[in-house]
């Protein structure tokens, strides 16, 4: 029966949409998987889209390794190695700081989610146009900090990167010329709030709009922003503005801009997708609690291709912190789910 009627909504939807009418759209939406590791225990941190619409992604667990996944739109897209990265043991944020050079940080891990002092590296990689890694560096080590996970190229500079430290709650500004650090922002809606939580995070994903610095707190559930100047610091007399908090989710992951504004938010360990619009409305698009449909999904990024401008691609981590029903977890894959319908 529940099948029955269920066909009978779905159909009624592609009706309306074949009809040209306002179709009610069901949330949450379906989700896909487009490619999934092998193993159980893997963890996908992060991901880019390429100007190309490829997208590379970054492993923190238990590889230091990039990969990339090519034609993310197609009917079967394949995720290719890249590169391993010397000296660390898993992978945060990847930035893109010219076209074709990347930045990502990495540490090492004594275990799940426990980062080894004095370990955090910066390193640089160049891809080729057949998509080999054609360089890759440590261009600067970070000794003092906890762990690196989101990573931007800071506004108005090409050669700053700031990186989200989310054990101690600050942000850091990396100077790719000389190699320096330093903490560059540092204000109460960036610290790890639980110290008993599954995750014990702060500042968690970085992004940068209109002049600003978002970031979300993954112990807060939340998204805050504050105004920068050109050097990585906050601008003169600049403070945090909360964009919105969650008050269904017990935390966040990373989130990302689509292309009209709004943000969408993973939310890890509640399994969920949710959409923050620029009026102001909060939607669970995706995934629940007790489904594998996006088991830990870490970080999401949006298609940057006419196939894929509307599409959501998100990355997980399999439930391994979290075990869906307590129990079940799996091996780390890439997600697609198209968002088109949902109000622009
Ligand atoms: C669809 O919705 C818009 C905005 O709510 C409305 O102006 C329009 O008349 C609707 N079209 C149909 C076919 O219902
Ligand atoms: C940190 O690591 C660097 C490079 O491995 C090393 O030279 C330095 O002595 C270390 N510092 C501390 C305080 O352990
Ligand atoms: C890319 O591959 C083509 C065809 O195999 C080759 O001719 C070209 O030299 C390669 N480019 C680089 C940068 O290796
Ligand atoms: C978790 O438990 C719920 C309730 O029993 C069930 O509907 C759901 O399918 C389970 N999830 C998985 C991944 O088995």
């Amino acid at each position: 029966m529940l099948a029955i009627s269920l066909y009978g909504m779905l159909l009624a939807i592609f009706l309306d949409s074949a009809l040209g009418q306002n179709a009610t759209i069901a949330l949450p939406l379906p989700t896909k998987t487009l490619v999934q590791l092998d193993t159980q225990g893997t963890v996908f941190e992060n991901l880019l889209v390429r100007q190309n619409g490829d997208i590379i992604i970054t492993s923190l667990h238990p590889q230091p390794i990039a990969y990339l996944l090519k034609a993310p739109w197609s009917s079967d897209p394949k995720l290719l190695f890249l590169h391993r990265f010397e000296e660390v043991d898993g992978l945060g944020g990847v930035v893109e700081i010219r076209p074709g050079t990347y930045v990502v940080a990495g540490t090492k891990w004594e275990g799940l989610a426990a980062p080894v002092a004095n370990a955090t590296v910066v390193q640089e990689f160049a891809l080729d146009e057949n998509d080999s890694v054609s360089s890759a560096r440590i261009i600067a080590r970070v000794p003092e900090a906890g762990f690196l996970n989101g990573v931007v190229v800071a506004p108005g500079s090409a050669n700053l990167v700031l990186g989200a430290d989310s054990l101690q709650g600050v942000v850091w500004r990396i100077d790719l010329t000389t190699g320096d650090s330093e903490i560059s922002i540092d204000v109460a809606e960036m610290k790890p709030l639980d110290p008993h939580g599954v995750l014990r995070a702060g500042v968690n994903g970085l992004k940068v709009r209109n002049g600003h610095l978002y970031w979300s707190n993954s112990n807060l559930a939340g998204v805050y922003r504050i105004k920068t100047d050109d050097n990585g610091y906050p601008a003169m007399g600049a403070a945090t503005e909360q964009v919105f908090r969650l008050c269904d989710a017990s935390g966040v992951d990373d989130f990302n801009f689509d292309h009209e504004g709004n943000i969408y938010i993973t939310t890890h360990i509640d399994n969920t997708l949710y959409r923050f619009g620029e009026d102001g409305s909060t939607q669970l698009v995706a995934g629940a609690l007790t489904d594998l449909g996006l088991a830990g999904d870490s970080a999401v990024a949006f298609g940057r291709t006419s196939f894929d401008e509307h599409v959501a691609y998100i990355t997980t981590a399999g439930g391994i912190f979290s075990p869906i029903n307590g129990t079940i977890t799996e091996p780390a894959k890439i997600v697609s789910v198209d968002t088109s319908g949902i109000a622009q």
